[in-house]
C-alpha cells in the first residue's frame, strides 16, 4: 500500500488555516482550492490542479498553515514528508535558503493583511498573490521564482551587500530565529566574494604560482604544480582554499581552469627552454601539473581545451599533468575514465591528487587511466609521529609500484621526511623543504640556483 497517497472527497478539508503542518502535497488527481477562512465567507487564493505543489510553507518555516485547503473534486494527493523537504533544504545553497525564508516572510505578512476588513484591498491583494503559484511541472519557473528576488536585490557594491545583509538579516531572524546569524553572514560574504571573483577574472587579478617537484633521490627538479592565487587589490592575497570552493559552487571554476591551463602550458614552455639552456637534453623535459575540479569534466569544451593546450605549445608528451582528486573519480567513474583515457591519448599525464583522503576504492586504481599518484600531505606530515601512517604510506608506495605508477609525496617539510620517503622508495617530492609555490620570476631564480648542485653543460 502506498502510505503517502492521500484521498479526499469533493468538499473535504485537507487542512485548515492555523493547523500544524505535517507534510506538503502534490496533486496527482483532482483539484484543490486554497482559501482564507473568514467569518463572513472564504477568500479563494488559488486553485491547484494536477502536478502542482502546495502546503510547503508550514513545513519550511515551521509555522501554522497560512491558509486552508479544500478538495474541489475527488482528489489523490501525494504527501511530501517534512524529512524529504528538510533533507533537500539542508543541502541547498545558503543564499537560496535565505531567499526562501524572506519570500515566506513577505507572503505571510501579505496574507495577514488580507484579513483587513476593507474588501477592495482584499481583492487587489488576492490578484497579486495569485501570481505566485508554484507549478511543479515547470522546474525552471519554480526556480525563477526563487532566484529572481536575488537578482533584484543584489547590487555588486559593498554598500548594497551591507544593506541587503541588514534587510535580510532582520527578516530572517524574524522568520526563523533558529537560523544562526553566523551562517547568514557567511552566506552574504560568499555572495560578495563571488561577485568580486567575477571582477577578478576580467581584471586579471588571478595569478599562477609554481611549486617545484623534485626527484627524491637527489633533489633534481622534474616539474611544477601550478597553484592559483588571487591578488585582491584591497584584501591582498586570498588563498585558493577560500575561493576555489566558491568558484566550484558558482560554476566560475570552469573558466578559471581553462585560463590556468593555457597560462600554465605557455609558462611551461618557457621553463623547458630554460632547462634546455642549462642542461641540454640530458634530463626529461619538465612537466606541469594543473588542478582540475569535478565541474570541468561536465563542460563540453573540456577535451578541446586540453588538446589545444598541448598542441598550441607543442609540448612533449606527458609534460602536461592533469591533477584530479579521488572524489572526482567517484562522481561518475565510467565517464571520467573515458574522458581521462582520451586526454592520455592526446599525450597528457594524469595524477590522482590527495590520495588516501577520499573514499578510496582500490579497485578503481587499476582501471583508471592515471599514471601518477600523489600521497596526501596529511600522511607525510605525520610519518614520524604515527606508525599507522608510516604503514599506510609504505603500502601505498608498494601498490603504486606494482601498478607501475609514479609516486609523489606532498607536503615534504623536513630532512627527516626526505630521508624516510627515500628509504621507502617514493619517486618524487614536493614541499616547503625544497621550495614554496612561487611567481615566475622567483622560479627562474630558483632554477638558476639549481645549477650549483646540477652544473650547467
Ligand atoms: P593541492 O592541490 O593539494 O595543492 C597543494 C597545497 O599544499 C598547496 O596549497 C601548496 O601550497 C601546499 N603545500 C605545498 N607544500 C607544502 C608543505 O610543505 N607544507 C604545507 N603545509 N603545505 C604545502 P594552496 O596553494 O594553498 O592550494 C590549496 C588547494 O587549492 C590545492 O590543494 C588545490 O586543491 C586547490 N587549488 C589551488 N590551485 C588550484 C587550481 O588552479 N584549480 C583548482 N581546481 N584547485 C586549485
Ligand atoms: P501552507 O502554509 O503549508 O498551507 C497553506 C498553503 O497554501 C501554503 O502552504 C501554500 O502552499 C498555499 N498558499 C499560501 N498562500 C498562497 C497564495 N497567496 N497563493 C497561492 N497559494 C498559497
Ligand atoms: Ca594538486
Ligand atoms: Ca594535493
Amino acid at each position: 500500500m502506498d502510505t503517502l497517497m492521500r484521498h479526499f472527497k469533493q468538499g473535504d478539508w485537507i487542512f485548515h488555516e492555523g493547523d500544524e503542518g505535517e507534510c506538503a502535497y502534490i496533486v496527482e488527481h483532482g483539484s484543490v482550492a486554497i482559501v482564507l477562512e473568514r467569518a463572513d465567507g472564504h477568500i479563494t487564493l488559488a486553485t491547484y490542479g494536477e502536478g502542482t505543489l502546495f502546503g510547503e510553507m508550514a513545513i519550511i518555516d515551521q509555522k501554522p498553515r497560512s491558509a486552508g485547503a479544500i478538495a474541489l473534486k475527488d482528489c489523490s494527493l501525494r504527501a511530501i514528508t517534512r524529512a524529504q523537504l528538510n533533507h533537500r533544504l539542508e543541502r541547498a545553497d545558503p543564499i537560496l535558503k535565505i531567499c526562501i525564508q524572506v519570500i515566506l516572510k513577505h507572503l505571510r505578512k501579505t496574507l495577514s493583511q488580507i484579513h483587513s476588513p476593507e474588501p477592495t484591498k482584499v481583492s487587489s491583494h488576492v490578484a497579486h498573490l495569485n501570481e505566485t503559484h508554484h507549478v511543479l511541472d515547470s522546474k525552471d519557473q519554480h526556480l525563477t521564482q526563487v532566484v529572481n528576488p536575488i537578482v533584484d536585490v543584489v547590487q555588486p557594491t559593498e554598500q548594497a551587500v551591507q544593506s541587503m545583509a541588514e534587510t535580510i538579516g532582520q527578516a530572517m531572524s524574524e522568520a526563523n530565529p533558529l537560523m544562526a546569524t553566523d551562517v547568514f553572514s557567511e552566506a552574504i560574504k560568499t555572495l560578495h566574494l563571488e561577485q568580486e571573483l567575477q571582477v577578478a577574472l576580467t581584471e586579471r587579478q588571478l595569478k599562477l604560482y609554481y611549486q617545484p617537484i623534485v626527484r627524491l633521490s637527489d633533489g633534481l627538479i622534474v616539474g611544477f604544480e601550478a597553484l592559483m592565487r588571487w591578488i585582491h587589490p584591497e584584501k591582498g592575497m586570498i588563498s585558493p582554499a577560500v575561493f576555489i570552493p566558491i568558484a566550484e559552487r558558482s560554476g566560475q571554476i570552469v573558466e578559471m581552469t581553462y585560463w590556468a591551463l593555457r597560462e600554465a602550458s605557455s609558462q611551461l614552455k618557457q621553463f623547458q627552454n630554460v632547462q634546455k639552456g642549462y642542461w641540454g637534453t640530458q634530463y626529461a623535459p619538465l612537466f606541469m601539473s594543473v588542478n582540475f575540479s569535478g565541474r570541468d569534466f561536465l563542460d563540453g569544451r573540456f577535451l578541446d581545451e586540453i588538446q589545444h593546450a598541448l598542441q598550441s605549445q607543442d609540448l612533449p608528451p606527458k609534460s602536461l599533468k592533469l591533477e584530479i582528486t579521488e572524489s572526482m573519480l567517484m562522481l561518475s567513474p565510467e565517464e571520467v575514465q573515458r574522458v581521462l583515457g582520451i586526454c592520455q591519448s592526446y599525450g597528457a599525464s594524469v595524477a590522482i591528487d590527495d590520495f588516501g583522503t577520499g573514499y578510496s576504492s582500490l579497485s578503481y586504481l587499476q582501471s583508471m587511466p592515471a599514471d601518477t599518484l600523489k600521497i596526501d600531505q596529511s600522511f607525510v606530515r605525520t610519518l614520524h609521529k604515527n606508525d599507522r601512517h608510516l604503514a599506510l604510506v609504505e603500502s601505498i608506495l608498494h601498490l603504486a609500484g606494482r601498478l607501475g605508477m609514479l609516486t609523489v609525496a606532498e607536503g615534504v617539510e623536513t630532512a627527516e621526511d626526505v630521508d624516510t620517503l627515500r628509504k621507502l622508495g617514493c619517486d618524487l617530492a614536493q614541499g616547503y623543504y625544497y621550495a614554496r609555490p612561487m611567481p615566475t620570476e622567483q622560479v627562474l631564480a630558483w632554477m638558476e640556483k639549481q645549477t650549483e648542485k646540477f652544473p650547467k653543460i
